[in-house]
């Protein structure tokens, strides 16, 4: 007999974004001609920046010549590409990665999930609520749906997180924040920090939304606060930053003097099992699509980023606008994210108001409740539409 891993069916039947699809199509068939505009899953809708299409261009060309084809990469990455994100997202604001702290790969869902090979079966996990579900479901398939608990963030916390009460191993952190679009001052990312020192806990902090940042006070990396080094793994992503959903490009930071512990108390490095655990499990990030992201750092690069980053914020300034004068009382995110977090009507439910939207007004969202008990009664917009169809959906509402 074969056995399945049974951990698969306590998880909720479908993926959040596999059921709106799900849904959406539906609609679509019974209202062929209905103009949807989708605000529902974070992708993206500008296309590549020019830097990063001539670096492919060129990247192909070489894959087509026998003196120039490269065959398989390094695991962790090539050089030149993480050789740039030491330099420009690292040092340049005052923190020092190594280059063998730094491992390329093909997004960060993927690495956030994979993440849970090297942590022990018996960890007790701490999430925000409400959560990006790969964190819950990838634990809940690795066994540890017992183990998880749930750190509320609500409007009346203004959604800031209480730090775990007890030991907790891991503290899953995204900051700006999915789905809620807030964020975390240093201060209040520092008391994460200081926790995981004193409960020699990992902190595992997800910074794909970093590039919509703008506010003073808000840190872009965890490394930003004293002491993380030793108890954080960062994500990054090129996903929302510059457009690379379907290109897929992200890496992950893995401090070497981030430790963990067996139960014997032995030392691991986290940096040397994430490295065993890649090289076993990833060939690596293709050559083509590494050099399209070594392409952002270019001079034009970075403006055309810049551009991007301007023209996904500005839309959720509009949507954040246009809510707050059409008399909705909780409108929140939107700022420092491309996500716009949105309190439903009195008397209706994330599921309600999003089956409102989709069959009333032609628009998807996302249903708060779909990210955890403490979603219920928001949905979620996402700024990533273009500025026309944005400041339709808004005229429709
Ligand atoms: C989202 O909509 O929450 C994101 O697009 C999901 C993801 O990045 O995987």
């Amino acid at each position: 007999m074969i056995i399945a891993n049974e951990n698969f069916g306590k998880l909720a039947s479908s993926y959040l974004f596999s059921e709106i699809g799900k849904r959406v199509n539906e609609f679509k068939n019974e209202n062929p001609d209905a103009k949807i505009i989708r605000m529902g899953i974070g992708d993206v809708t500008l296309p590549l920046p020019k830097a990063c299409i001539e670096a492919m261009h060129k990247a192909v060309d070489e894959m087509g010549s026998a003196s120039t084809f490269r065959g398989y990469g390094p695991e962790r990455g090539y050089d030149f590409l993480i050789r740039k994100i030491c330099d420009y997202d690292y040092r340049r604001h005052g923190i020092k990665i190594d280059t063998d702290e730094v491992f390329i790969s093909d997004g960060a869902k993927s690495d956030t999930g994979n993440i849970t090979d090297i942590l022990g079966h018996d960890c007790i996990v701490a999430v925000t609520d409400p959560v990006y579900p790969v964190y819950v479901d990838t634990n809940i398939m690795a066994g540890r749906k017992e183990g998880i608990v749930y750190l509320p963030c609500t409007a009346e916390n203004n959604f800031v997180p209480e730090l775990p009460v007890g030991d907790v191993d891991v503290i899953y952190l995204c900051f700006p924040n999915n789905p809620t679009g807030t964020t975390l001052t240093h201060d209040q990312l520092k008391k994460f920090v200081d926790y995981a020192i004193e409960h020699k806990s990992l902190i595992l902090f997800d910074a794909a939304y970093e590039a919509f940042i703008s506010s003073e006070d808000v840190p872009h990396s965890i490394y930003e606060i004293s002491g993380a080094k030793s108890v954080a793994i960062e994500f990054r992503s090129y996903s929302k930053t510059a457009g690379f959903t379907g290109t897929r490009c992200s890496y992950t930071v893995v401090p070497k003097e981030c430790i963990g512990y067996g139960l014997d108390g032995k030392e691991y490095s986290f940096n040397e099992l994430w490295n065993r655990r890649q090289c076993t499990k990833f060939n690596g990030t293709p050559y083509i699509v590494q050099r399209a992201a070594e392409a952002i750092y270019s001079e034009s690069g970075r403006e055309q980023v810049r551009q991007i980053i301007d023209y996904y914020k500005t839309n959720a300034t509009i949507i954040r606008n246009a809510l707050i004068s059409k008399g909705y009382t909780g409108v929140y995110g939107g700022v420092d994210s491309p996500y716009v977090w949105v309190k439903t009507p009195e008397g209706t439910d994330s599921w309600g108001f999003f089956d409102y939207l989709l069959k009333e007004k032609a628009i998807v969202s996302t249903p708060g409740a779909g990210f955890g008990s403490s979603g219920e009664g928001y949905i979620r917009l996402t700024a990533f539409n273009t500025t026309e169809n944005t400041v339709e959906a808004m005229n429709r509402i």
